[in-house]
């Protein structure tokens, strides 16, 4: 059938943009790809919530899990963003029910996505997450396509948009730290309800481990790597920094040594002069290394409302257009576990 229904399940500042947008993108999307979409189920905690548009009472559900009960769904965006519990439950009972799932939670993919992926495989549907790795960047289809035939020997790059951007903000304007956080936060950049997984470095050791199993072909490895966050770093480190024409940058490294998957994230001196060094505010950076193509940057804002939803319209797009069968490109059934490195060595 040409006429495909959706859900948008999490209705905070990403769910409401995406909402906004899938209206605006109505006839386009249409347009591009023959099909007719239309929204016929959201769900949030909370109706009443002061939001930018009013919530159609009609096609509200408190919880999210009777859409599945009450509707008939194709595709599903799952925006509540936590990496256990309900957004859990949620992903795999719309797998289960043959249902398309779009996220752009990278917390729930990076713990989760080999058994998501295999559950979406066996029934059939596509599981796509571009948004979860660097917001606006369109690196996972790069990886996954327009690099796909590559020999990719390292991926690593600025990961997190909260970070760089309170670095870059505590430099320009001197302000503080929980200052300059609190910015990020209403300009929808930090990770709803606990900015501290931006800041501790997980954000981005999440989108390392999700960049490494689609550049190196790999499940995703569960053990831990060497991982620091930008916690601790004062204004007057920053300003230290800058008197040597240096930068600090919170990196996230993803590199395969002596047949060993290396993964680390932590805080990062780079010359003030350097490509990354000049990579300011909220914007991403990926960096990746392979043959033949040598090497690739792609830069762009890595988080927000704006970026995200135009990953997650990119992968509604593809399910669409039928493009992609398998999560992450490729059957799960070749995917390989590999050794891991081991950071006390480091
Ligand atoms: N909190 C994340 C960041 C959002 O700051 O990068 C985008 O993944």
């Amino acid at each position: 059938t040409n006429d495909i229904k959706i859900a948008v399940v999490g209705l905070g500042q990403i769910g409401i943009y995406l909402l906004n947008e899938l209206n605006i993108k109505k006839k386009d999307i249409e347009l591009k790809t023959g099909k007719k979409i239309k929204v016929v189920a959201v769900s949030a905690r909370n109706i009443s919530k002061k939001r930018r548009f009013k919530i159609n009472k009609k096609i509200f559900f408190k919880n999210p899990l009777d859409i599945f009960k009450e509707t008939k769904i194709d595709i599903l965006f799952e925006a509540i963003g936590l990496s256990d519990g309900i957004s859990k439950k949620v992903v795999e009972t719309a797998l289960k029910n043959k249902i398309h799932v779009i996220t752009p939670n990278k917390a729930l993919i990076s713990k989760h996505g080999d058994l998501l992926a295999k559950l979406a495989e066996n029934n059939n549907v596509n599981l796509e997450f571009e948004a979860s790795v660097a917001g606006g960047i369109p690196i996972l289809r790069t990886i996954k396509e327009g690099l796909s035939t590559n020999k990719i020997s390292k991926v690593y790059g600025i990961l997190n948009g909260t970070s760089n951007y309170i670095l870059s903000e505590m430099r320009n304007s001197k302000d503080s730290f929980s200052n300059v956080l609190k910015k990020a936060q209403k300009l929808g950049y930090a990770e709803p309800g606990n900015p501290k997984l931006d800041l501790n470095g997980f954000d981005a050791f999440a989108k390392v481990r999700i960049l490494s199993s689609l550049a190196f072909n790999t499940l995703i490895s569960k053990h831990k790597c060497l991982m620091e966050g930008i916690e601790k770093i004062e204004l007057k480190d920053i300003e230290i920094a800058n008197q040597l024409n240096l930068r600090i940058k919170l990196l996230g490294i993803s590199e395969i040594i002596n047949g060993s998957l290396f993964e680390t994230v932590h805080p990062c001196l780079v010359s003030k002069n350097s490509y990354i060094g000049n990579v300011s505010g909220v914007m991403n950076a990926v960096i990746l290394e392979g043959k033949p193509v040598g090497e690739s940057i792609l830069q762009g804002e890595g988080a927000g409302p704006g970026p995200t939803s135009s990953s997650l319209l990119s992968d509604l797009l593809s399910i669409l257009k039928g493009n992609v069968k398998k999560p992450f490109g490729i059957p799960h059934i070749k995917r390989k576990s590999i050794k891991c490195y081991n950071v006390n060595n480091y």
